[in-house]
């Protein structure tokens, strides 16, 4: 059994806008909108929950009302951070399936796509926890701790991957990491932070190996106010039947290859 936990608890500081940024309209529907209608359709999944920032569950629930996202059992109030709104879910989840997989999914990455879900509840099957990544094109850099202004050390980029969602779980799983981070003083007290739900597996159950499946460069996580163009882009493209002619878009005939390149523009 199989539950998708949409996480849209969040008010996107870093987009600055006066609503919470899942509730920007991409391709005239809200974000978390695309979201969820990626999951009502995957087949592999059998139930979602809404994570939603508190004050804005209404707006979330005529979302799922109006696109019949069926699927939705309910809509809860996120918490303060990522983590807390993780944990109230990982609570609502267990009060209703104790036994489930759940997969934690952004809901500002309104590109997932079946080949990544189906994989994550694949590998689910064998592994307790499952991570969605993919290489980094950028050179990652560590700095130090005092303002970031001095590299401290460029770790080997093959060894680094940029993390996505999901990140899936056996809901038991989860369920203890989380319990030993909130005995953990280091946890509670805040010296310990978590940007997503894999570190808190790896920290507190070091013996649980994490399987990482490929995720796609276009599961992009709608972040900055630029990242709305490019997802409008996206969307565009993903959309348009047939796909562009290389004419359409400055098509060119490589030299290397001999091939049509196609310039997206
Ligand atoms: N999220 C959540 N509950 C929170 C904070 C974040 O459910 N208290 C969700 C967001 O809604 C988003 C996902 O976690 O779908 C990824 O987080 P992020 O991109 O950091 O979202 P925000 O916290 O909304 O953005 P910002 O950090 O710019 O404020």
């Amino acid at each position: 059994y199989n539950v998708a936990v949409v996480l849209a608890g969040g008010t996107g500081q870093r987009m600055g806008l006066e609503i919470p940024k899942q509730l920007v309209k991409i391709a005239g529907k809200p974000i978390m909108q695309h979201t969820l209608q990626v999951f009502q359709s995957a087949p592999q999944i059998d139930e979602i929950v809404v994570a939603m920032t508190p004050g804005f569950t209404a707006e979330a629930e005529a979302i799922v009302a109006s696109s019949g996202c069926t699927k939705v059992s309910r809509v809860i109030e996120g918490g303060a951070t990522r983590t807390e709104t993780t944990m109230r879910a990982i609570e609502a989840v267990g009060a209703t399936s104790p036994e489930a997989n759940v997969l934690f999914h952004d809901a500002v990455r309104p590109f997932i796509d079946h080949r990544v879900i189906e994989d994550c509840v694949t590998a689910l099957e064998r592994y307790e926890a499952v991570d969605v990544a993919i290489p980094s094109a950028d050179t990652i850099i560590r700095v130090d701790d005092y303002g970031g202004t001095v590299i401290k050390d460029v770790p080997r980029r093959d060894l680094l991957r940029r993390g996505q969602t999901p990140q899936c779980f056996r809901l038991s799983t989860i369920r203890d990491a989380y319990a030993l981070a909130l005995a953990d003083p280091d946890f509670t007290g805040g010296k310990v932070t978590a940007t997503d739900d894999c570190s808190v597996v790896l920290r507190y159950l070091p013996d649980v190996p994490i399987v990482v499946v490929p995720g796609s460069e276009q599961n992009m996580k709608v972040t900055h106010p630029v990242d709305v163009f490019l997802a409008d882009k996206l969307f565009q493209l993903s959309s348009q039947a047939p796909p562009p002619s290389p004419e359409d878009h400055g098509g060119y005939e490589s030299r290397l290859t001999g091939k049509t390149v196609v310039i997206f523009g």
